[in-house]
């Protein structure tokens, strides 16, 4: 894995140059995360796909401020997209991340060939105790998002994405939050007309399963991935399962 850094946002890669005939699988993380909740995919899905995972702005190796609207990250996101050069770009986006995706792919018709949506929807509105949470006690708020990840999975595989969590400020994960509060393209899932991963957590308390339902109801050519003993963490609670979903979802539908 390398770090490099493409118009003022930082990034890991499992490949350096990038391959100009490959996909290039664009990891976007959740609210107050960072591009460490892609560890178990960036190297292993390198051998199919060119893998970047980026840190969004505000956070990690992007410096600056956060933003309050996925609109923005989706802007953002695609001013760095073409700032790489990044080959037949897919964005591949977790709950807030998973919302950039959804934003890009309704905005850009024509620009992304596929997408990748896991433990998100197309609304997002948040608990009013986590925003509220964030504000009061951001170290409370932090130890209780344990709660994302399903009771089953080994809470060592997580310590990493904690660790990284806790570096992102009360700030940023707040506006990362609201972002998601505000945003809802239920009326816009028909727009859609390429192929989209929709990957669901069995135990997702956050994103239930039935925002992937949504989904996959409303868009044209969406293909389920449903998985078992994880939560709204699941490429880090179960890689290898979310692996091997993505990686025939490329061998269907962009080979
Ligand atoms: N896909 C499909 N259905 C959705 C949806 C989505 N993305 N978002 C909401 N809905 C459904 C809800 O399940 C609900 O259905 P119901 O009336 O049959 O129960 C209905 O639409 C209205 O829900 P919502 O807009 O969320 O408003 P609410 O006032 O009922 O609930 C919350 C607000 C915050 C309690 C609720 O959204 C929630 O529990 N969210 C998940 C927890 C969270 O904070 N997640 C963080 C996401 S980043």
């Amino acid at each position: 894995m390398e770090t490099r850094e493409a118009n003022g946002i930082g990034f890991r890669c499992g490949t350096w140059p990038l391959d100009p005939t490959r996909p290039t699988l664009i990891f976007l993380h959740g609210s107050g995360g960072s591009s460490v909740l892609w560890h178990g995919q960036v190297d292993a899905l390198a051998d199919r796909a060119n893998t970047v995972a980026l840190d969004l702005p505000g956070r990690g190796l992007s410096p600056g401020p956060g933003m309050r609207a996925i609109p923005d990250y989706a802007r953002a996101v695609l001013e760095f997209v073409d700032a790489l050069g990044a080959p037949r770009p897919i964005p591949c986006g977790l709950s807030l991340g998973g919302g950039i995706a959804l934003q890009l792919l309704l905005d850009h018709p024509g620009r992304f060939e596929a997408g990748i949506l896991i433990g998100t929807g197309a609304r997002l509105r948040v608990l009013p105790a986590i925003l509220e949470g964030i504000q009061r006690d951001y170290a409370a708020h932090l130890a209780g998002m344990d709660m994302a990840a399903s009771p089953r999975t080994d809470r060592a595989l997580l310590r990493p994405i904690m660790e990284s969590n806790a570096q992102c400020s009360a700030e940023v994960a707040l506006g990362d939050f609201l972002a998601c509060d505000a945003f809802d393209v239920m009326q816009r899932l028909g727009e859609i007309d390429v192929p989209v991963l929709v990957v669901s957590g069995e135990d997702d308390r956050l994103t239930p399963p039935k925002y992937a339902d949504f989904l996959e109801k409303g868009i044209r050519h969406a293909r389920r991935a449903h998985i078992a003993d994880a939560g709204h963490l699941a490429p880090a609670e179960r890689p290898a399962e979310v692996n091997r979903a993505i990686a025939e979802f490329l061998d269907a539908a962009v080979p």
